[in-house]
């Protein structure tokens, strides 16, 4: 799997709380009808077709064409177009851009913020959340040892920055942060047996890249042996996310 070869259905069907968490978030944005909104990073559409429920006017942006399919394909009246995160740009500003759960891919965050500056308006509104500093601790300790016991050298696929440094890059384009915040959200898996091994199927598969398949699926066995004491309780799985949420606005 590459960052922009997601398997939507997966996702849909077996890793809905990344959006359902993610409603909160929307509360924060606080929309208003009428308001222009971008939600970058709109994998399969639910959040941006909660926002479209207050009467704003938004449109979904991915970089992931599946992403975008199963988006159009389970809300067809709202508008989704591909894009990369670190290369977008609009003539007509917006009020506001919404983000959940995408930043953490994107390790240049300082072209991803580049772009939503010039995407909004001055006084416009940047609300996002991701993965913070510590994020899935346990879990990525144990992919990269297993990776490196087996000779590999594991090149970690996602950015957990500080809430300072991330507000750091957000100061250096022109926002004000307003608000920033970092929590523990343990997640819950929904398969009792298979959840760990869908959420490694589904978010860790760049580390694994180019390796054969039967070794890919002996460490991932390792992997679940040696998380198992902290991450299954009672028999379910749980991921230890850490979050950042940021509400910044564009100085005028
Ligand atoms: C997250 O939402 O925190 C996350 C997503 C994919 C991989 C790792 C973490």
């Amino acid at each position: 799997m590459s960052a922009n070869n997601w398997d939507s259905s997966l996702y849909d069907d077996r890793h809905s709380f990344v959006w359902r968490a993610g409603a909160g978030l929307i509360e924060l944005l606080n929309p208003e009808p009428g308001e222009r909104i971008l939600d970058l990073g709109c994998g399969t559409g639910h959040l941006t077709a909660q926002i479209a429920q207050s009467g704003a006017s938004v449109l979904g942006l991915d970089s992931s064409t599946s992403m975008i399919a199963q988006a159009r394909q389970n809300f067809p009246g709202l508008k989704f177009a591909l894009s990369d995160a670190r290369d977008f740009r609009f003539d007509e500003p917006f009020d506001a851009v919404f983000s959940n759960a995408v930043l953490h891919w994107v390790h240049d965050a300082g072209s991803a913020v580049r772009c939503v500056a010039a995407a909004l308006r001055p006084g416009g509104r940047f609300v996002l959340e991701m993965g913070v500093k510590g994020n899935v601790r346990r879990l990525r300790t144990a992919i990269e040892d297993v990776l490196t016991e087996a000779g590999h050298q594991p090149k970690c696929p996602w950015f957990y920055p500080s809430a300072a440094e991330y507000a750091t890059i957000l100061e250096e384009h022109g926002f004000e942060v307003r608000m920033a915040q970092t929590f523990d959200r343990w997640s819950k898996l929904e398969h009792p047996e298979r959840g760990l091994r869908e959420w490694l199927e589904m978010f860790a598969g760049p580390y694994f890249e180019g390796i054969a398949r039967e070794d890919h699926e002996r460490m991932l066995r390792m992997i679940e042996e040696r998380v198992r004491p902290e991450l299954n309780r009672d028999g379910v799985w749980w991921v230890d996310y850490r979050r950042l949420r940021v509400e910044a606005v564009k100085l005028a």
